[in-house]
């Protein structure tokens, strides 16, 4: 993990695409497959349907992965008049489910490949979404048995582009778990996954007019959003954009109608002097840096005891230099492409700030194909240095002394987040003060703070970071529902 530089860092071809023979003798034809989208419904708006767009992969941006066809606000219209709830039995629901759990498994060649060509996800990143997928079936399934819900109408589903399959599948199994009717927008960057994703639901046994795809960009979202015959919205994505539609839904639907938003986090960890070095910085690395830093949970502010910070600092540099950027599709690399241009302009100009102020610590070398940002550390005086979350690979990193530890966790509560926070130290003491007094929704201690797991770790923060309930626990579904029974709980 610490050994030195490569010198080789900047020498990876990662514009060679492995030939079929040189990966696996005919296992992936989907690398040079073309998927085509639309919208997906049992009507269609009456206007003009709009010309199909090219999607192409962020980290070649000479492969095209597909095209798409945008929804249209009539088609968006269409959709709500043909919605009908889910009338089958809840056996039957969470059969169904369970169904689609398993076609995906069965076809995850397929997701792996539009994981790695249309979101630019690593393998490993790739791995967890399938399984976090096919977990969040299996437990909405299980839970709706349990729980008997009612439902409560038509849901709009509004996913993100960061989980393209876990959230957009999650957010969709619970309120269909729940009996409901889905109106689904994917985010605009990943429309593909999501097309394949409910063409496999579809397969497997979930209707036609119970489920609706939309995919396209705000205007699609702001009708879904502002109709009153929408009985509920779960939408993952920015805090500005969940702040508008509660307006809308304030607006144009009926008093108490749920919104369930799940947003950004201006995350931090704390590491004191008692903390083993050698583990903190494994789980900083993982936390700021896996998935480019494009995770709702990752740190974006580091903060360390001045007694260790140079040994940590030192540490985490060795270690930055160990991670491989490059084409998600190779085992090896660790840090693919952040998602577009837009993305990658909008972290590049926070790092070229900082680095003309002389904050950089440490960055990598970049390829210079696609949209890569390369793995930044930058100091600041502390997290109110951070006045917007910056969803990359950048890490900013503070130092501070023992006593002013009731200050800083004052300094991260003042923000208005609350998604994550982790904590190293070796004081148990300071574990149960720091986890009183920290305002978040999944703290982490000793460990990572990325990858919460469905079913044992609810995810979801507080503040600006979101309303809850928290995704993958009991209280999720629930609220797609009109009604739950909670027999086994006194
Ligand atoms: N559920 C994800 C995580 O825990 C959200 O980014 O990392």
């Amino acid at each position: 993990l610490f050994a030195p530089h490569r010198a080789n860092a900047k020498g990876w071809d990662i514009t060679h695409r492995p030939t079929l023979d040189e990966i696996d003798q005919g296992r992936t034809p989907f690398l040079n497959h073309l998927w085509a989208a639309a919208p997906l419904s049992s009507a269609r708006g009456n206007d003009a349907t709009s010309s199909p767009r090219a999607v192409l992969n962020p980290v070649n941006k000479k492969d095209t992965v597909g095209q798409i066809t945008w929804a249209s606000p009539a088609d968006a219209t269409a959709a709500i008049e043909a919605a009908k709830p889910w009338g089958a039995p809840v056996k039957d629901r969470a059969d169904v489910l369970r169904r689609v759990a398993a076609a995906y498994e069965n076809n995850a060649e397929e997701l792996f490949a539009m994981l790695h060509r249309e979101a630019g996800k690593t393998m490993l990143d790739a791995v967890g979404e399938i399984r976090e997928a096919v977990d969040f079936l299996h437990y909405y399934a299980t839970e709706a048995e349990q729980r008997s819900p009612t439902a409560r109408g038509i849901w709009t589903c509004i996913s993100p582009w960061n989980f393209p399959l876990a959230i957009f599948t999650g957010q969709i199994s619970a309120a269909l778990a729940a009996g409901n009717a889905v109106l689904a927008k994917p985010a605009e960057q990943t429309g593909l996954i999501a097309h394949r994703a409910v063409q496999i639901m579809y397969e497997v046994g979930v209707p036609t007019d119970v489920l609706h795809l939309l995919p396209g960009g705000g205007d699609i979202g702001a009708a879904l959003t502002s109709d009153p015959r929408i009985n509920g919205v779960a939408f993952t994505g920015s805090t500005p954009t969940a702040l508008k539609i509660r307006a809308s839904m304030a607006d144009h639907c009926a008093p108490g109608t749920p919104l369930i938003a799940e947003t950004g986090g201006l995350n931090a960890m704390i590491v004191d002097s008692t903390a083993l070095p050698e583990h903190a910085v494994r789980d900083i690395v993982q936390s700021a840096f896996q998935s480019a830093g494009q995770r709702c949970s990752a740190l974006r502010c580091l903060y360390l005891q001045e007694d260790i910070a140079d040994k940590v600092i030192d540490m985490l540099k060795g270690a930055m230099n160990e991670l491989h950027l490059g084409d998600p599709w190779h085992l090896s690399t660790d840090v693919g492409p952040v998602i577009d241009e837009a993305a990658r302009k909008s972290i590049q100009d926070h790092i070229d700030t900082a680095a003309a102020e002389g904050r950089v610590l440490h960055a990598l070398p970049v390829p210079d194909i696609g949209t890569f940002v390369a793995p930044t550390a930058i100091k600041v005086n502390g997290i109110a240095d951070l006045t917007r979350e910056i969803f990359g690979p950048v890490l900013h990193i503070a130092t501070y002394k023992s006593q002013d530890l009731d200050k800083i966790i004052a300094d991260i509560n003042a923000t208005g987040y609350g998604l994550t926070f982790g904590l190293h130290t070796r004081i148990d003491d300071r574990v149960q003060q720091v986890v009183e007094d920290i305002n978040a929704g999944n703290i982490y201690v000793n460990r990572n703070q990325i990858g919460a797991v469905v079913g044992s770790q609810p995810f979801g923060g507080e503040g600006l970071s979101g309303t809850g309930p928290k995704a993958g626990g009991p209280m999720y579904m629930p609220r797609f529902a009109a009604s739950v029974d909670y027999p086994d709980i006194p």
